[in-house]
This record gives C-alpha cells, structure tokens and sequence, in this order.
C-alpha cells in the first residue's frame, strides 16, 4: 500500500496505475475508521482495479461549535485497516495541503442543502462539497463511493455531479449497523455507556415508522408522533428533526406514498446522531 501526503505525489500514483490501464475506485473519508467506512472499501475493492482512500477531517464543513478540534484521528489504526482491506493508496493530506490559501472558492447545491442537517449545520454542505469537488479533482476516480447514512449528503453529491458534468460515477452503499441497530459511526465514540444504550431507540423509531408506512399510514404527522414516543423513551435523547421526504428531492411527502425517506437527527450527549431508512411501498 502506498501512501501520500501531497497532491503531487497522490497524482503521481494514479498516473501510474492510470498507465497500467487500472480503473480508480475512490472512498473519501474522514478517518477514524469503522465497518461502515470499510463496506465502502470493500465495494471499491470489487468494483475498481485501483482503490484511493483519502483521510482529512475538512475544517470547512465544522461550524464554529461543532467536534473539528475533538474528531477521532487514529491514524495508524486507520492505516493499519486500510492495509488490511487491500487499499492501494492513502491519500492523508494536512489542512495546508487543501487549503493553502483562504478558500474564496465554493462550490454550492441549493435547494437540497436547505433541509434536513442543513437547516442545523449551516455551511456544512458547502464544506462537504467543496471538499468532494477538489478531492475528485486530486483523484479523478472512475467511481466514488459514499454510504447511505448520510443520506443528504449522498444526494447532495449526486446532484452536483450531475449539475456540474463531474466525469465520475456516484456510487451508494447500504448502512452499516451494530446488532442492535445503531448505525455505525465515528461519532458513537462520544456516547457514554448509558448514552450508547438508549442510542439504538434511533433505528427504532425508525422501524416504527416502516411498519405504519408499510401498514397503510399515509398520514406523515401520524408517523412523526409515534417516532417521537420512541425517542421519549429516554430522556437522553433530544430529537432535532424527524422528517419524511421525498429520497430524490427531499421535499416533505404528504401523503406518504410510494418511496420515502425517513430521516431523524438527534442529540445524544455530546454526540449528534443522524439515521434513516427508505420505505419503498410498491416492493416491501
Ligand atoms: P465520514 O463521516 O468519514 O464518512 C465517509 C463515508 O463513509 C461517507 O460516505 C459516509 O456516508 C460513509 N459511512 C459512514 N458511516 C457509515 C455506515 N454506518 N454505513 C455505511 N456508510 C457509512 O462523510 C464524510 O466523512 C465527509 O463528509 C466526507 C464525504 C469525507 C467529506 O469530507
């Protein structure tokens, strides 16, 4: 496995296997590395000849009060999966390295940003994009592949793919769940044991909420209220937003019909938790 810390040497590499006639598969991330991040790698894997992880805790996709200064970075733990996994090249570059000069360039996806986490994190989805755009630029994969717990931002992307004629493919892998439901996440280190309990009432709720859709429950405020009851069951739990939308528009659906998707954000401790599922009436 190589490893690359600049730009130059990172293009260098993918010259290289480019040359060789390998295609490039690309899993970014923001270390700290978990089953979820290694579903990607491992779709990647399959899929690509040459496999490119990058490892960089974007500072412009933090709000001022958010986690940027107390983020996980194991690195050597993250090198350790990466090698593990068969990944060809990590690609860790320091912040200097991204952003050498004070950004003025953003690049930004109106409309879908505006709901949801965005309504909660403002900038966050700027940074993200940003970010992704100038990775792709770095990379220039043939497929990217990002996970479908942080289902706007997978939507975000997609679209500024689209918007933007970005000559990559988009690629959404399924969440990765512990066994009693809680996606996996670099941020359930922050849970304390009492907290990493109740955490799992998250994906309940959500259940909850698949089996009225499933049931015939078109009636969206129904839905929300029982999801609520199950978030009230600890006091741990400070739900942000519970929303059913629709999964290409993330316009709120009223009634719920067909496909939606059910979104909850909540505050756990010093963690924020975010899940979702899709409920897609014609094939459940
Ligand atoms: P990060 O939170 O490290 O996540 C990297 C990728 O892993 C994202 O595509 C995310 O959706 C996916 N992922 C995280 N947990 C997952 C799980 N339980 N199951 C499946 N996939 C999961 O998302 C980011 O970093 C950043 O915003 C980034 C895209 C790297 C830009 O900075």
């Amino acid at each position: 496995m190589e490893t690359a810390k600049t730009i130059e040497s990172t293009g260098k590499f993918i010259a290289a296997a480019r040359k060789q006639g390998k295609t490039v598969g690309f899993v970014p991330t923001m270390g700290a590395l978990h089953i979820g991040h290694i579903s990607l790698i491992q779709a990647a894997r399959k899929q690509t000849d040459y496999v490119v992880v990058s490892i960089f805790v974007n500072p412009t996709q933090f709000g001022p009060e958010e986690d940027f200064d107390k983020y996980p970075r194991p690195f050597d733990d993250d090198l350790q999966i990466c090698r593990e996994q068969g990944v060809d090249l990590v690609f860790s570059p320091g912040t200097n390295q991204m952003y050498p000069t004070q950004n003025i360039t953003w690049v930004n996806v109106e409309k879908l940003t505006e709901t949801l986490c965005g309504r909660f994190r403002p900038g966050h989805f700027r940074g993200v994009t940003t970010v992704c755009t100038k990775l792709f630029n770095i990379v220039q994969p043939d497929i990217a592949f990002f996970g479908q717990k942080d289902a706007q931002q997978a939507v975000v992307i997609k679209r500024m793919v689209a918007d933007l004629n970005m000559p990559l493919k988009i690629q959404i892998c399924p969440t990765v769940r512990e066994d009693d439901g809680l996606a996996v996440s670099s941020r359930n280190k922050y849970l304390s044991e009492s907290e990493r309990k109740d955490a799992p009432l998250l994906y309940k709720s959500l259940q909850k909420a698949k089996r009225l859709i499933q049931a015939g429950t078109t009636d969206p405020e129904q839905i929300i209220v029982q999801m609520k009851n199950i978030l009230a069951q600890s006091d741990r739990l400070e739900p942000e937003y519970i929303e059913i939308v629709n999964p290409e528009t993330l316009e709120l659906i009223n009634p719920v019909k067909s496909k939606a998707l059910v979104a909850v954000a909540a505050r756990c401790g010093s963690a924020r938790l975010i899940d979702n599922i899709v409920v897609d009436t014609a094939s459940n």
